[in-house]
């Protein structure tokens, strides 16, 4: 087994009810953070990473996914005769190598870790990376590749793991942490979703993993968990009891919940704060909000 992480799985086949209803019709993945969709962030954090094969586990609906990663001639065409070459290169962030990247549809949204099952046959033997595009984290160095850094000396499974606060907890999986070594924890296991009161800490899991094959050898005898839904946090549990154990990740960075509203905005500001052709003007309008806001107080 080769124990270097070069695929990725992108679950992307759930309802995305939080977002009706534009996701009726829109992807999620497919909504932009100023003017690049969540899915363009994390391919692009995958890539740095140097993840080689890209699997999207897609539903009904998701064509646009298809779409925004294929070429498109007649567009190319077009702004090459107009001479817009600047254009043309932001279009090249789209490209992906013939046979990189593959789909497979869940045809149910059973949860989850059924969607990561669903490309168990493209995994086979090997460590793998699950990115889930609606965490967004901007970070110096991308959130994988100091995941795969650090991996590199753990071994196990590894997932990325940050600070919440009490009363958000039971929205997350839970690390159950047996050793902490600062930017690495070691969990003796993880709860999915547990009560406030019952959360074993305050380290939340969020949407990046790099799994051992044994954890898609777990999904396949699991049944549906919390919420009805067949969970990757019990997958993972269960392989923490048998396998390598199961590290948690301080990464350095900033996470945004883009699969809510709030979440959703709080990116769009901060990416787009960051933007130098936009922050003057985004700067001053925040300005103006805040202080009329108070004025009406
Ligand atoms: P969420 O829990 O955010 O669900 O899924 P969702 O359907 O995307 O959004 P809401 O809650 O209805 O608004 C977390 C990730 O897991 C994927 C989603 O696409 C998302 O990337 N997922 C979830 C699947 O691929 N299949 C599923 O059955 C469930």
């Amino acid at each position: 087994m080769s124990n270097k992480v070069t695929k990725a799985i992108f679950p992307v086949a759930g309802l995305g009810t939080r977002f009706l209803p534009a996701t009726k019709s829109v992807p999620k993945e497919i909504m932009t953070l100023v003017d690049r969709p969540l899915i363009q962030y994390a391919i692009d954090e995958a890539r740095e990473a140097g993840i080689e094969e890209f699997i999207f586990v897609t539903s009904r609906g998701k064509s646009a996914l298809e779409d925004y990663f294929d070429n498109s001639p007649a567009l190319e065409a077009e702004l090459r005769k107009k001479g817009k070459t600047d254009l043309l290169d932001i279009l090249g962030q789209t490209d992906m190598d013939s046979g990189a990247i593959a789909y497979i549809r869940q045809h149910q949204a059973l949860g989850l870790g059924h969607a990561v099952w669903c490309a168990r046959r493209l995994i086979g033997d090997e460590p793998f990376a699950v990115l889930l595009p609606d965490d967004v984290i901007a970070a110096d160095r991308s959130c994988l590749r100091q995941m795969i850094e650090a991996y590199e000396n753990t071994g196990g499974n590894m997932v990325a793991t940050m600070a919440v606060a009490p009363n958000k907890i039971s929205s997350y999986g839970v690390l159950d942490v047996e050793e902490d070594h600062g930017s690495v924890v070691r969990a003796r296991g993880m709860v999915e979703k547990p009560d406030a009161d019952k959360a074993p800490s305050n380290l939340a899991v969020i949407g990046r993993y790099i799994l051992r094959p044994s954890v898609m050898s777990h999904l396949e005898t699991i049944k549906a968990g919390s919420g009805g839904e067949i969970q990757l946090t019990d997958a993972i549990a269960k392989d923490t009891e048998n396998g390598e154990g199961t590290f948690g990740y301080r990464f350095r960075g900033q996470r945004f919940d883009c699969g809510s509203k709030s979440g959703f905005l709080q990116a769009t500001v901060a990416f787009g704060l960051a933007r130098e052709e936009l922050q003057d003007d985004l700067r001053q309008f925040l300005y103006d909000v805040m202080h009329l806001d108070r004025a009406g107080e």
